[in-house]
């Protein structure tokens, strides 16, 4: 069994709204580690394409997919101005559609970041040839959890383990990376969070419960992605 890489560190909150827009470091070294020659890939829940760009002028083919049209519009326009021609993004619902739909050959591998279930890792493992790879980056539950109710979406890192064995991969490497953002008040939560995030959170109570937190004298924000990269075996679950 892998030994599960952790890497913490506490930052003040200027440093991190420099970040914000990023890709996460953890996950950028996996996926930066493949050869993506003579590869095709399938970005799930790509929105804008940030993981794409990393890797568009080395795959052979890449696939986008997302259920957000607008997100999509923009990914293409990006594609255009920056004349990636082996990239296309279709929209669609990767948890409910069978991937076949977009592709008809096996993917060499499959990418998704801030988009996870256990309906994805299901349908990643059907849709790999062997020794195929998913390489995915989402929500520990630890993210966010100064808001009370911390991130919709998320995972502890043994959710995830059990997740890819059940579904025929071998983990290649398993990893938290999490940082805990320093703000000197709610002005710099809001900076950290950004507009979209705590628009969101204003809607649903978590600004209250990260007000509530901050009153309280905790004013830090968890930031915590898993990272996991994984082989499909040969001998995992047979095709749709
Ligand atoms: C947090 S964003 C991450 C976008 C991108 N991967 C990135 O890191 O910049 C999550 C994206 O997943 C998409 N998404 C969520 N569930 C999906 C599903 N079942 N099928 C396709 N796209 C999905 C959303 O529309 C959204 O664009």
């Amino acid at each position: 069994m892998v030994e599960v890489v952790r890497h913490s560190r506490r930052a003040p909150a200027f440093g991190i709204i420099r970040e914000r827009d990023h890709l996460n470091r953890m996950f950028l070294e996996q996926l930066h580690r493949e050869d993506y020659r003579h590869r095709t890939a399938i970005d799930i829940g790509t929105g804008t394409g940030r993981v794409i760009w990393e890797i568009a002028s080395r795959v052979h083919r890449v696939i986008g997919v997302d259920r957000d049209e607008r997100r999509l519009m923009e990914a293409r326009a990006y594609a255009g101005i920056r004349g990636f021609g082996r990239v296309s993004f279709v929209l669609g619902d990767a948890e409910t559609t069978s991937w076949n739909a977009w592709h008809s050959e096996p993917f060499d591998f499959v990418t998704a970041h801030l988009c996870m279930s256990g309906a994805i890792i299901f349908r990643a493992s059907r849709h790999l040839r062997p020794d195929g790879k998913l390489i995915l980056g989402t929500h520990h539950k630890d993210q966010w959890q100064e808001n009370g109710s911390g991130s919709g979406h998320s995972f502890t890192e043994d959710e995830i383990r059990d997740l890819l064995v059940e579904n025929g991969f071998e983990i290649e490497f398993l990893g938290v990376d999490t940082t805990i953002v320093e703000c000197a008040d709610l002005v710099d939560a809001e900076r950290v969070l950004g507009p979209t995030i705590v628009r969101k959170w204003v809607g649903d109570g978590r600004w209250e419960g990260l007000a509530d937190s901050f009153e309280s004298g905790t004013r830090q924000i968890t930031l915590s992605l898993i990272v996991a990269k994984a082989r499909k075996l040969a001998h995992g679950p047979v095709s749709e």
